[in-house]
């Protein structure tokens, strides 16, 4: 969502802008513009839609080292021209990612003071706030103090300023901004990607931070004093963003899954039976669990809900962050608040987790990006394996954060003795086999593209399970929704009676997923009642005893393992018919439209 980047150095300035933002278009955006200095003034361009669109205008053997350079994923107003950012008031240019809350009041008042708006954007309106409060004090670190105790809201801003060539100067609260560290040179980003070919060091900003970077200095400051920073240094090499040969970075992300449980399993499995479980905290002293997370992170709550009731036998419920947020939330002193984030930057995710922190429950991030604003919030953190994720539909984080609630239950379920050291032995031996059974069932694409042949023609499908199975049909339902824009509703197949079943027609397509034994019976008897409605019918299922003919259309096998870890074969399917409905559909698969890898405002 927003992406930034800034340069300032001995390079030209203009390639890394567009290069940064090019490595950036996975957060998802639909304008784009930069801004540069050029003979001592600064110039601007930006283009609604496609990067494409802004690089058919560009010279790029122009002759700058410093500028400044935004996607833009709307809010504000629409996404045109006029909209995109960098935004520019009197000697301020800005680019900014966030929203500013209370920009309506703000904009009154200036307009008072005779200024006039040229867009419907929150960030013209901080532009022109900048450059009111210049008047009064020509000291732009004092302007950035000022401005922002007067804004409310998330913002990380790029700065540009007329009388000062060689400086970039930043400001940041609630979204995600970073330094990348070069030599004779500095960036701005929103995230490290966009500068790795570049630079692998980098400082994060917390909020509260501002500052200002030149080619070679860096300073950062917060409550009015400089602040030390560590230079990190990012963990995932500048090949993460290749797609090593695959047509999309999704397709490639969907194949590491079977490596991304090997990484979980050796972090955070003992092979033998003493410990089985290791770094991680014992859980045992909660009597609930609350998991409250967005979109398919909340469908891997969902599947986790199943298994830590089942094996660690505890109530676990599970929340829309959004919802949460705003609710009266009951927590009781004696449960665990588990938030689960890929990028730790959800602004609903975040806000729910400090409703917890302030209500004085115990938090626990399930988070993959590492140093995430909601890794540094909670009280105690797991790092999912799954690395760097680039398609904006998750996919391998996805089933990171499935498998890491699945040792959560296994570990409480052993700590609490109820599970049998012959059990303990099948989980292992499970576990030792899923990377293979993940293959075997990558291995099959062309029945996937067989199946989404069958699809592709349809504007509605259904998903139909039943526990866990309902929760693998909402994160499918969603995958094929997102991708390839087609309508699709999951539905807990005992439901469908009560309404639903109305829609189903002659040749109406619809995936049942049974792979639970103990409610394989009832889910069953649901698909019978569809399919005798005319539905088209695709079964994915781990048993693999006969039906009688004509129950359905196609039939999908899942290699059976151990129930704790069954979801992450089934859910490869899923997550394979989704991506070869959304090729045959020749959508923009790595970035579906409207959607943004980190969704920062609320
Ligand atoms: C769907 C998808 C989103 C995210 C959601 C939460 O494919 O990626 O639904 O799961 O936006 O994002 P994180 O996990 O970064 O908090």
């Amino acid at each position: 969502m927003c992406g930034i980047v800034g340069y300032v150095g001995k390079n030209n300035c203009v390639r890394v802008l567009i290069d940064g933002l090019e490595k950036l278009e996975y957060r998802g955006y639909d304008s784009a513009g930069i801004a540069y200095f050029n003979d001592d003034k600064i110039n601007i361009l930006k283009e609604s839609g496609k990067l494409e669109n802004l690089k058919k205008g560009l010279d790029l053997s122009v002759d700058s080292n410093i500028g400044i350079g935004h996607t833009r994923w709307a809010t504000h107003g629409k996404a045109k021209k006029e909209n995109s950012h960098p935004h520019q008031v009197g000697k301020f240019t800005i680019v900014h990612n966030g929203i500013i809350e209370n920009y309506v009041d703000i904009k009154k008042d200036l307009e008072k003071k005779g200024y006039v708006f040229n867009s419907d954007t929150d960030t013209e309106v901080l532009c022109a706030l900048l450059d009111y409060l210049y008047k009064s004090d020509k000291n732009v670190l004092n302007v950035i103090i000022k401005a922002s105790k007067i804004v409310k809201g998330s913002y990380a801003v790029g700065i540009l300023f007329n009388d000062e060539k060689d400086k970039i100067y930043v400001m940041k609260n609630k979204s995600p901004l970073i330094i990348g560290v070069g030599k004779d040179e500095n960036f701005i980003a929103s995230d490290v990607p966009a500068i790795l070919d570049k630079t692998d060091n980098y400082i994060s900003l917390e909020d509260g931070d501002y500052g200002v970077i030149a080619k070679d200095e860096i300073k950062i400051y917060n409550n009015k004093k400089l602040r030390n920073y560590d230079v990190e240094k990012f963990e995932f090499g500048a090949d993460l963003i290749d797609k090593k040969g695959y047509s999309h970075y999704m397709l490639k992300e969907i194949h590491e899954q079977p490596d991304v449980f090997k990484k979980t399993v050796k972090d955070y499995v003992n092979n033998d039976l003493d410990g089985l479980i290791k770094n991680m905290p014992d859980f045992t002293k909660y009597n609930k669990i609350r998991i409250v997370a967005c979109g398919s992170a909340t469908h891997a709550a969902l599947v986790g809900k199943q298994m830590l009731e089942e094996y660690g036998n505890v109530k676990t419920d599970v929340e829309t962050a959004s919802e949460f947020r705003y609710s009266k939330p009951f927590l009781s002193k004696d449960e665990l608040v588990i938030v689960i984030s890929q990028s730790g930057e959800t602004a609903d995710t975040l806000e729910a987790l400090k409703l917890a922190k302030e209500n004085g429950n115990d938090t626990l991030g399930i988070i993959n990006a590492k140093g995430s604003s909601i890794a540094r919030s909670a009280d105690m953190v797991l790092y999912t394996k799954a690395g760097k994720e680039i398609a904006v539909a998750t996919t391998k984080a996805y089933s990171a954060q499935v498998a890491m609630l699945s040792l959560i239950a296994l570990n409480l379920s052993y700590k609490k003795d109820l599970i049998s050291s012959d059990e303990i032995k099948k989980i292992l031996a499970s576990i030792r086999t899923l990377p293979s059974q993940m293959q075997e069932l990558l291995n099959n694409k062309d029945k996937y593209k067989e199946i989404a042949e069958k699809l592709a023609s349809h504007n509605d499908i259904f998903f139909i399970g039943r526990k866990v199975d309902y929760a693998l049909a909402q994160e499918g339902s969603l995958k094929l929704k997102e991708i390839s824009y087609t309508h699709s509703e999951a539905y807990a197949a005992g439901e469908l009676k009560h309404g639903t079943i109305s829609l189903i027609e002659p040749g109406t397509p619809v995936i049942s997923i049974v792979t639970d034994d103990y409610i394989a019976p009832k889910t069953i008897s649901n698909m019978i009642e569809v399919k005798s409605r005319g539905a088209e019918v695709i079964y994915i299922t781990n048993k693999t005893d006969d039906l009688k003919d004509g129950l359905y259309d196609e039939r999908l096998i899942i290699p059976r393992t151990h129930k704790l870890f069954s979801p992450l074969l089934t859910i490869i399917p899923l997550q394979m018919i989704a991506y070869e409905v959304a090729k045959i559909k020749g959508c923009d698969i790595d970035k579906p439209k409207n959607l943004a890898k980190s969704v920062t405002v609320e």
